[in-house]
């Protein structure tokens, strides 16, 4: 069982297209998967076309304790994919805790709140994928505790290297023996994304691949690169590796090789 939660706090490096598009990979081939969106904007429930802000359950609710997460969870037929959708409620839960916390266990420990809510569901699949909002609040730093392994989404470009400085620092605290909020958690490595055929794509992953080296990390070997495919798959209301297959595709087969062959080492 393998718990992977997809990161980087800087927005639209590719966190969700990954996660939508690896999920479904590895749901097609067999695997029980449970993607969990954890993001208020809920971009992967609309990947797998579905209009979160019609929902009434969801994450946000799981969280509150008022559904259980079997009763959110969504059945995606062409993949096999399970999803537990979210909407923009989740904004306000964050201002929501502290006062409701003397009625409410669960949020007493914010940090711990998926893993409360949640944590019964990982004997029922064989990989479970968060998707993680563009900063390091407590839904992020929620889904690193729970989490046995993760993946940085790597955007070929200078700010996204950049923003991999904090995120190394945070993993550091986060991984920090007896005191860390998961010193268990597992680094897949660094996927590069959006990377195109040009200098500024290639200087960004030979900057990353010594950055992250430093520390111990890999940049994948399997490279995203960026067309315009993945754009246009969410109005489809499906991941690109099930709207378009081809070259899709074939990336995909290969990151799925890569993160199994880590998660399972
Ligand atoms: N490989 C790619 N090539 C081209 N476009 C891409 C690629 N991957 C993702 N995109 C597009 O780039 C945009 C941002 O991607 P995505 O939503 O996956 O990023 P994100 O990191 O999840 O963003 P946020 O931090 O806001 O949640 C989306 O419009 C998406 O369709
Ligand atoms: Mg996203």
């Amino acid at each position: 069982m393998t718990i992977l939660t997809v990161t980087l706090q800087k927005g639209g490096v590719g966190k969700t297209s990954l996660v939508a598009n690896l999920g479904c990979t590895l749901a097609t081939q067999g695997k029980r998967v449970l993607l969990i969106d954890c993001d208020p904007q809920g971009n992967l429930s609309t990947h797998y076309g579905y209009t979160a802000r019609h929902l009434d359950r969801t994450l946000y609710e799981v969280l509150w304790g008022v559904v259980t997460p079997e009763e959110a969870i969504l059945t995606h037929e062409a993949s096999g994919v399970h999803l537990l959708p979210a909407n923009n409620n989740l904004w306000a839960l964050g201002s929501e805790m502290p006062r409701a916390a003397a009625q409410v266990p669960a949020f007493m420990d914010p940090d711990r709140l998926i893993q409360t809510r949640l944590g019964h569901l990982a004997e029922l699949y064989d990989l479970i994928l968060l998707d993680t909002p563009p900063s390091l609040d407590f839904l992020t730093r929620s889904a690193f505790a729970w989490a046995t392994h993760l993946l940085i989404a790597l955007q070929c470009e200078y700010f996204a290297v950049d923003a991999s400085i904090d995120l190394l620092e945070t993993l550091a605290l986060i991984r920090q023996p007896e005191r860390g909020l998961n010193p268990q958690l597992k680094i897949v490595g660094a996927v590069p994304t959006m990377f195109q055929k040009n200098n500024l794509s290639q200087e960004s992953l030979e900057t990353a691949r010594y950055l992250y080296g430093q520390h111990g990390i890999r940049v994948l070997d399997a490279i995203i690169p960026r067309t315009v495919r993945y754009g246009e798959a969410p109005a489809l209301g499906l991941p690109a590796v099930l709207a378009f297959k081809g070259a899709v595709r074939h990336h995909y087969d290969r990151l799925a090789e890569e993160v199994c062959a880590h998660v399972s080492a």
